[in-house]
């Protein structure tokens, strides 16, 4: 992050691809980290001086002092989330300043994790697997312009007129065996939890203007992407997708930016892939190699520790990511996961109804028919820890890398050896 001050870094598969790692290693450059998307269901693992810390809602530039946290509008917030999450941070030694919230982000309110757990329950033997946070409810009443913004919250009459109405919307949609708190005990838990915040130094303001403002003193900007680039809203696998834009342009609209603004994105890419939940995933691997990986790369869901899918990395829908997104850079995570296999195998195109296909279907009903397209390379033995130079990294893991650099028409240059912030090689 020297010449590019503005640096985007995406998740270019189901999300999970160890995104935490490479935003703390280029937040340690950056004056200011801001998140565009999603709320407190992203999960980002840092681990520094053997210390592990999960941020959900925190810009992972917390950990530095020097840098300016920001919570754009793109963002959904839960007061007491962000609270809890603070608190944690502070009893893991960090002490959280410069952080910044949008006064136009949209509230996640105890109606919307309920209505969260109910639709869910519902949806039978078609769950879609949401985190139960309510973060779906609330992206729907904002584009049904029922949210409540955070800023609201600074002036007590315009949050208390503005969840009158709300709540009497709810209540009368909602039938009265919903365990619906009452209007007070919601206006209580907020203004309480909006008070301890200020009481700790968090800015309400408009972030836009803020971030545009750094963007014009020359600051370096790094925008850290939650989930993947396959969960995006539009572009992803729907309905097994988040109700954000996960995707490169999910900053401009997220944290109101033109796109000129954008220097850099980067691709995070896992060395095979993940995914959490139902839906279609051709390069899955469904024998006991699925286990070892599972195992040895720790592929258990950080709230649940539901067991993740795995499969082979997958060029059809990796291509697709970087059209979408426009990486110009790639990291690859995970490598270390993959040492000892004989055979590293990925997916480089689908079978559908006889004919080849190239591009990722838009339709589930066609891609969950699709056959996967496989090629094979010889693996390597070695474990990769320690490795801090490309040339001595195995033959294989060079000629690995190689063919995704072919398919993607795009450098890699951070690779991971291990989850600890030192476990990577830096190339340029
Ligand atoms: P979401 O935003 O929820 O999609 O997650 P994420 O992409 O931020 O993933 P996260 O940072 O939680 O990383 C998943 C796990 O991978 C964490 O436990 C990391 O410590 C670990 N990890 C990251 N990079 C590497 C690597 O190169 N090798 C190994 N073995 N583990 C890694």
């Amino acid at each position: 992050m020297n010449k590019e001050k503005t640096l985007v870094v995406i998740g270019a598969q189901w999300g999970d691809e160890g995104k935490g790692k490479i935003i703390d290693l280029i937040s340690q450059n950056a004056d200011v980290v801001v998140r565009f998307n999603g709320g407190n269901n992203a999960g980002h693992t840092v681990i520094v001086d053997g210390k592990t810390y999960r941020f959900r809602l925190l810009p992972s530039g917390v950990i530095s002092p020097k840098t300016l946290n920001i919570i754009a509008t793109g963002v959904i917030v839960n007061l007491n989330g962000l609270l809890e999450e603070i608190e944690e941070a502070e009893k893991n030694g960090l002490s959280i300043r410069n952080l910044y919230i949008s006064d136009r982000s949209p509230l996640v309110l105890p109606y919307h994790i309920l209505l969260d757990k109910f639709y869910e329950e519902k949806r039978g033997n078609k769950k879609i697997g949401t985190t139960a946070r309510g973060i779906g409810p609330a992206y729907t009443d904002h584009f049904s312009r029922d949210t409540i913004h955070v800023g609201d919250l600074l002036d007590k009459e315009v949050f208390r007129e503005k969840l009158e109405y709300i709540y009497s919307l709810k209540r009368a949609i909602l039938s009265s065996d919903f365990m619906l708190p009452s209007f007070e005990e919601i206006y209580n838990s907020q203004i309480e939890a909006f008070e301890k915040l200020m009481e700790k130094r968090v800015v309400v303001t408009d972030t836009s203007k803020l971030i545009y403002d750094n963007i014009k003193a020359e600051k370096r900007i790094l925008f850290e992407g939650a989930q993947g680039t396959l969960l995006d809203i539009n572009f992803g696998t729907y309905p097994f997708v988040t109700s954000s834009f996960t995707i490169s342009g999910g900053v401009c609209v997220g944290a109101g930016l033109p796109p000129q603004c954008i220097n850099k994105i980067v691709g995070v890419i896992k060395a095979y892939t993940s995914r959490v939940g139902e839906g279609p995933f051709p390069s899955e691997i469904t024998d006991e190699l699925a286990e070892i990986i599972r195992e040895k790369g720790q592929e258990y869901g950080t709230v649940t520790r539901r067991p993740r899918r795995v499969g082979w990395l997958d060029f059809v829908a990796l291509r697709y990511a970087k059209r979408i997104n426009g990486f110009t850079d790639l990291a690859i995570t995970k490598l270390d996961v993959l040492s000892g296999l004989d055979r590293i195998k990925f997916v480089i195109a689908y079978k559908y109804n006889g004919k080849i296909i190239e591009e990722f279907p838009s339709s589930l009903n066609i891609l969950e028919k699709c056959e996967p397209i496989i090629e094979e390379i010889s693996g390597w033995k070695q474990p990769l820890k320690g490795i801090k130079k490309y040339e001595e990294l195995p033959e294989n893991v060079i000629r690995y890398i190689e063919r995704i650099e072919k398919e993607l028409e795009t450098k890699v240059t951070i690779i991971g050896t291990g989850p600890a912030r030192d476990e990577v090689i830096l190339l340029k």
